[in-house]
Order: C-alpha cells, then sequence, then structure tokens
C-alpha cells in the first residue's frame, strides 16, 4: 500500500448534514475478535467485524497461523487450534498499517513454540516495540536479534512461559491486551498494573471465550487484571459494536457544520472510549446517547448530535487514554470553538501511525489556525472560523487524513489533504457516509 500513487482529496465547505447512519465495526474489537477465535477450540462466529485493511491483515495472520477466518453472508467463522495450538506460519505475517494487530499478535506468539516474522509497512516500521517485547521476554518469549524495537522483527515463542505481575509504564491497552493474552498460556497468574485504565475489551472478551479473569480497582487507585493461565478459550458468538473512534468524525462534523443533526446508530460507549464525548459536552455540545443498551457483553447506543456553540476546554491529561485516538479531530472542533483548548498529557500521540501531536498542529497552522506544541500538550486558540486553503500532510496516519477532511467542511477556503490512500486501514466509507450526510469533497 505504501507504494501506492498518493490519493489527495479536498474538502469544501458544506451546508447542513443530516441522517441516521451506522459506522462500521470497531476496529480495537474486531482484531480481538479473530486472535481470540483463533486460540479458541470450535467456532466462533463474529457478526459486524470491520473490514478494513488492518483488520483484514489481522484475519490473514490468523489463516497463516494454521487457524481459518471466513467470510460466509454476513458472518466471519473462526476456526481455532486452541490456546498453545497454533501452527509456524511458513512467510513473515505483513500487518501493514497496524500496531494492534502486531503487539496483540506477540502476545499470541509468545506462547507458541514457534518462530515468527513479524513486517509492515514504513509507518508501522516506525514505532516502537520494546514497551511490549521487554514484558513478554520476561515471560520467555525470544526476540531473535536481542535489543531490537522496529519491525522486521523475528521472535520465538515458548511452550514454557513464566506468568509475572508488571506494571505498565506507559498507558497502552495494546501493552497491557499483550501480556493478558501471553498470560493465557503460562501457569498461573499473570497480572497488569495500570495507572490509568485504558480499553478493557481485552478482559471483557476473554471472559466470553471462558477464561477466567479478575479486575480489582485498588485503594491506591491503580487497577490490577489478573489472568488465569492455562486457560482453554471455547468458540462463540461475537457482535461488534459500531467503532466510537471512527463515529467521532461524523460526530465532529455535525456540531460544527451549522444546523446540523447526525444520529449514528449502535455505536460502542465503553467508558474507557469515550473521553472524546465527555470533552465535547463540557465544550457545550448538544450530544445525546440514546436507547443505551448491551450488545455482546459491550455498551452500545445510538449518539445524536445537533450543531452547537462551542467553547474551549481545558482536557485534563488523565482522560488522554479514554479518548487517545480523537485528538487529532478534537483539534479540529477546538478550531472552530472560541477560546483556548488545552490537551494535555499527549506523549503517547508521538507514538501512534504518525507523531500525531506534530502533524496534528502542523495541519491545523496550514489552515491559519493559531495551534502549538509545548512539551506534551497541544493548545489550539479557537476564534470560531478557520481560514482553510493548506496542505495537511498526512504521514500515512488515516486519522489525520479524516480529522482534516472535517475541518474542511467548515473553513473559509477548502482543505485539502495530501493522500486519503490509509482511511483504508479503518474506516474505507468515510467518504461516502460523509457525502452521505451533505459533506462534498473534490479529488
Ligand atoms: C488500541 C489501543 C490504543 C489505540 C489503538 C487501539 C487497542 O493504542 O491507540 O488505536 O486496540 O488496544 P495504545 O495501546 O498504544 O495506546
Amino acid at each position: 500500500m505504501s507504494h501506492q500513487t498518493p490519493r489527495p482529496l479536498s474538502a469544501l465547505p458544506a451546508g447542513p448534514l443530516a441522517g441516521h447512519v451506522r459506522v462500521p465495526g470497531d476496529k480495537s474489537i474486531s482484531h480481538r475478535a479473530l486472535m481470540f477465535g483463533a486460540m479458541a477450540t470450535g467456532r466462533t462466529r463474529i457478526k459486524g467485524l470491520l473490514e478494513a485493511e488492518d483488520v483484514i491483515n489481522t484475519a490473514k495472520a490468523v489463516t497463516a497461523l494454521g487457524a481459518t477466518a471466513v467470510k460466509t453472508g454476513e458472518t466471519w467463522e473462526v476456526v481455532g487450534r486452541g490456546v498453545g495450538g497454533l501452527a509456524e506460519p511458513a512467510a513473515p505475517l505483513d500487518f501493514g498499517n497496524s500496531g494492534t494487530g502486531t503487539r496483540l499478535m506477540l502476545g499470541v506468539i509468545a506462547g507458541q513454540p514457534m518462530t515468527v516474522c513479524l513486517t509492515g509497512d514504513p509507518s508501522l516500521s516506525k514505532r516502537p516495540m520494546a514497551r511490549v517485547l521487554k514484558p513478554l521476554q520476561q515471560m520467555g518469549l525470544e526476540v531473535v536479534e536481542e535489543g531490537r524495537d522496529r519491525l522486521p522483527i523475528t521472535v520465538r515463542g515458548s511452550a514454557r512461559l513464566v506468568p509475572m505481575s508488571y506494571e505498565l509504564p506507559v498507558p497502552s491497552a495494546q501493552v497491557k491486551s499483550a501480556i493478558l493474552i501471553a498470560g493465557l498460556s503460562a501457569p498461573g497468574e499473570t497480572t497488569v498494573i495500570e495507572k490509568e485504565p485504558t480499553r478493557d475489551h481485552t478482559e471483557r472478551m476473554l471472559r466470553h471465550f471462558g477464561a477466567t479473569v479478575r479486575v480489582v480497582d485498588r485503594p491506591d487507585g491503580k487497577r490490577a487484571v489478573t489472568v488465569l493461565g492455562d486457560a482453554e478459550l471455547a468458540g462463540t458468538d461475537i457482535t461488534v459494536p459500531g467503532d466510537p473512534s471512527s463515529a467521532a468524525f461524523l460526530v465532529a462534523a455535525a456540531l460544527i457544520v451549522p444546523g446540523s443533526e447526525v444520529t449514528i446508530e449502535g455505536v460502542l460507549v465503553n467508558e474507557t472510549r469515550t473521553g472524546f464525548y465527555t470533552t465535547l459536552r463540557e465544550m457545550g455540545a448538544d450530544i445525546a446517547f440514546l436507547n443505551v443498551r448491551e450488545e455482546g457483553g459491550e455498551p452500545i447506543a445510538d449518539i445524536r448530535v445537533r450543531a452547537s456553540t462551542l467553547e474551549g476546554v481545558t482536557v485534563p491529561a488523565q482522560r488522554a487514554p479514554s479518548m487517545i485516538d480523537e485528538y487529532p479531530v478534537l483539534a479540529a472542533v477546538a478550531a472552530m470553538a472560541p477560546g483556548t483548548t488545552r490537551m494535555e498529557g499527549l506523549a503517547e500521540l508521538k507514538a501512534k501511525e504518525s507523531d500525531r501531536l506534530a502533524a496534528t498542529a502542523a495541519g491545523l497552522v496550514a489552515n491559519g489556525v493559531d495551534a502549538v506544541v509545548e512539551g506534551d500538550t497541544l493548545i489550539v486558540h479557537g476564534k470560531g472560523s478557520v481560514a482553510g486553503g493548506g496542505v495537511v500532510v498526512t504521514h500515512m496516519d488515516h486519522r489525520i487524513a479524516m480529522a482534516f477532511l472535517t475541518l474542511g467542511l467548515v473553513s473559509k477556503a477548502p482543505v485539502t489533504v495530501d493522500d486519503t490512500t490509509f482511511i483504508a486501514t479503518s474506516f474505507p466509507e468515510f467518504k461516502g457516509l460523509m457525502e452521505g450526510l451533505g459533506a462534498r469533497y473534490t479529488g
């Protein structure tokens, strides 16, 4: 994909957006459903799986490891090999642009006595892997080229992993998940301690597959998540809710384009993922979670958004894990909200598909917005209007592209992004859905 010709696109000023829509399935849950299905015995049926490049790469990887993952009608069926029952792949596993696919799969491989090479595109090959390799090495995973921190990486799993207790040095659901997944194969209890709660889909879904998972909120404010090893997972049915990180672009667009009213049905509203929505409400947004219900062990709702008069706010660092993927689009909303929006504690944004802290600020400045990075804080001085007319460098990052294609709907001159190719990694329907609501783009 990285070798394709870039596909630029410009967002044009839009009239009011309106409609009832659904967004594709949650990316985090989709990766996990495929991997846990592959580690389970028997058949797992997945409805609503996200069919975007990142997740398709995970489907290919589990197939290369000896499971089967095929679509029959509207349902994906995975036939698993049991914990510890996967097979050594014949070729390197290519994860494309996906950090989640790579890091979670390292946890899967850790408990399997086999040698596997993992590769990815130039963006993924720049991202740090030591955060997950280090704890997995303590459990018994071997990294063939000791000390290597970037893809391509060759690792050797082990049938004799050692359980452990590990406090996360960075708030990362990927690292937490990789360790818990490895812990399924180790004897005894494996515990991950986190200072700030990160998304808990691994914990919820492992229970759904029959594993024993204990979550304790400790008096010191930290959360301890323990998985019982020598686990057996049993194939099950999964329904994947709509992705709140994809819905975020539609929500942002409806808020900033005057006169809009949009409802997005069936969106995941797990509180480890809804920091963006909390922040928008603090800014004055008219957002309602309607018809809140549960589906497959996760809370979902229909999200109704009406265009609103907004104001700048301070977003505390503790909230970052619950909205980590939404900062680029929040920054776009902040540009339209009079006053100063300070987004604190964003060090982790530098380790995403691009350095999102720098890329977001640069994209705003290129379009006449007063934005600056101070340490790990992004500061946007919103004026309630945006000049536009700039070209945004997306650095192979889907969310940078979508955030600025959202901002361009309200800028005076079109906002152009240099490449939309990578939108297909998470949200191939983005442009079509936005146009269906009334957005306008030109290539
Ligand atoms: C994810 C965790 C987050 C997030 C990513 C998906 C997951 O990454 O940014 O899009 O599915 O566990 P980190 O764990 O690196 O924060």
